[in-house]
This record gives C-alpha cells, structure tokens and sequence, in this order.
C-alpha cells in the first residue's frame, strides 16, 4: 500500500517509520493515524523486525501534536470517537509485543508526546521540546496523555505539565523521567538504531513477556500482579531460548536466540 504520510523501512531486524508532514510539524492528522494503524499491525505480524524506531521528518519537529485544523471541525461525539480510535492504535503500538523507541528531535507535542509515550523507551536529541500545550487551545489530551504521563513521570509533575501547558527541554524530560536518554543532534539517530539492534538481538519471548508483565502488571493489585510475573516467568523457562541462554553461560560463550 503506497503511504502518503509515513515512511517505512527495514534496516536489518529493524523496523523504522517516519512521520512524514515535515511542512505541518509531521502533526498527527487522521491520514496519518489510519496509516499508522496498518504499519503497525504489519511490524507486529512480520517476525523478522524484533524492534521498532519512530522519528519524525524534517529538522523541526517529532511531531507537534493533533492536526489542529481537524480538531476544529469535530463535535463532542465524533471528538470521542476520535481519541478512541488514536488511543487503540497508541496501544496497538505499545503492545506490540516488541520493543518501539521514538527517537525525538525538535517539537513533540501534544498528541507527538502521546505518541512519543506510547513507545517502550524515548531517546530525545538536546534540541527536542516536550509538553502537553492542548490546555492552551482549550482542550485536554484525548490521545493517552493525561493517563501514560502520570504513569511516566508522577502524578505532580503530570499535573504541571498537562494544566501549565509549557514546554521543557530535554534534559528536564530526562531529569522527571519522560525520556530515557538525550545524546547529541548529530548522534539521534544512530543511538536510536543501536538500542534497537542491541534489543532485537535479545531472546525474542522473554522480550515479550517482560513487556506484558510490565503493561498488564502495572494495572493489576501486587499480588496478581506477581502471580502474572510466575505465570511468565514459567513460560520463559519452557523456551528454547530459556536453555540456549543459560547453556551458554556455563559453557562461557555468546548465546544464540532462536526466538523459540
Ligand atoms: N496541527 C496542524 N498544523 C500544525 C500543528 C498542529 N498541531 N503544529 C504546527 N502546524 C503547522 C502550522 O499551522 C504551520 O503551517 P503553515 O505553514 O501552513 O501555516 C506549520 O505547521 C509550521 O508551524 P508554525 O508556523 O506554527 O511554526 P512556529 O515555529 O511558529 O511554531 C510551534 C511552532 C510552537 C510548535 C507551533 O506550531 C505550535 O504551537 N503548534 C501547535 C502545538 C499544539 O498545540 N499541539 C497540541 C495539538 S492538540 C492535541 O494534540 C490534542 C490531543 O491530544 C488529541
């Protein structure tokens, strides 16, 4: 399918999409939702890409939020209908199964910040600027925001940032936990790509269920919570991997993941 607001490609175990409205801050338009939608599920389904990268095109923004000019237009119920359809393709992403970093320069705003949280890790270049600014346009986040920041970062530093709609810099974003790393323009990328190799070289399974402990673990009371952690824990052990991995460290040498 030719893709009019996204590029995709393979480098190696790799999947990389960019967000490709450079002239509208790469702003996360219904085209592009419906598009993301379908290159998600097919990074998913494809079990040669082990790990996801999202960057955004152009050198000024991941992306600037909701398409504003179709915010405009929406009456209550299809605005509902609207976050409920971006929500799922945000959880659609961040249970993938897999590992996604968004690699984030310049803007990531508003509903780019969501989209920005939804991925398992966040590699920020110094020049990006985080914030949740819908407080300005009137509105709230309706794409996860008000949720997975309080989850990130806590429920005060969450509150500042969603009812002050200013924007912090990067090392702020790492300071309060929002990113995970900031490296220098230049290296945005290329520290984006080696997280991912380095995590798509990792047994394929227990990535996976480390992701659903995590995900499903963070919504359960701590008991069930860890019953869910056994329950996993167990599955891992069953894998072929499980016995590759532990065999090779008594025979001192590099294990080799089959993903079984
Ligand atoms: N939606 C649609 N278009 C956008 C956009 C957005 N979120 N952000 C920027 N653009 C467009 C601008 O309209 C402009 O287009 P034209 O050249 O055709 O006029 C182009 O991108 C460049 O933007 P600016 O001229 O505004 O650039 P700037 O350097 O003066 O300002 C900025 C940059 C501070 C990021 C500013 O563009 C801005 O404030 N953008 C909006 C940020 C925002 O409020 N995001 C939240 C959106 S609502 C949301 O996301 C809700 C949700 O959770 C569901």
């Amino acid at each position: 399918m030719a893709l009019e607001t996204l590029l995709v490609e393979r480098e190696g175990p790799v999947g990389v999409v960019t967000l490709n409205r450079p002239k509208a801050l790469n702003a996360l338009s219904r085209t592009l939702l419906t598009e993301l939608s379908g290159v998600i599920a097919a990074l998913a389904a494809d079990d040669e890409v082990r790990a996801v990268v999202i960057v955004g095109a152009g050198d000024r923004a991941f992306a600037a939020g909701a398409d504003i000019s179709e915010l405009n237009t929406l009456d209550p119920a299809g605005a509902k209908r609207h976050a409920e359809s971006a929500q799922a393709i945000f959880e659609a992403l961040e249970r993938m199964g897999k590992p996604s970093i968004a690699a984030v320069h310049g803007y990531c705003l508003g509903g780019g910040c969501e989209l920005a949280m939804a991925c398992t890790l966040r590699i920020a270049s110094e020049t990006a600027q985080f914030g949740q600014p819908e407080i300005d346009l009137g509105l709230m986040p309706g794409f996860g925001g008000s949720q997975r920041l309080v989850r990130l970062v806590g429920r005060g530093r969450a509150l500042a940032l969603l009812l002050g709609g200013h924007r912090i810099g990067a090392e702020e974003a790492e300071r309060i936990g929002l990113v995970n790393k900031v490296v220098p323009a230049a290296d945005l990328r290329g520290q984006a790509m080696a997280l991912a190799d380095t995590l798509a070289a990792k047994a394929p399974l227990a990535v996976r269920y480390i992701l659903d402990a995590v995900y499903t673990g963070a919504d359960l009371a701590l008991p069930q919570a860890n019953e869910l952690e056994a329950a996993l824990f167990g599955m891992s052990v069953a894998t072929a991997d499980a016995k590759e991995g532990t065999r090779a460290f008594l025979e001192k040498r590099k294990a080799e993941f089959q993903g079984k």
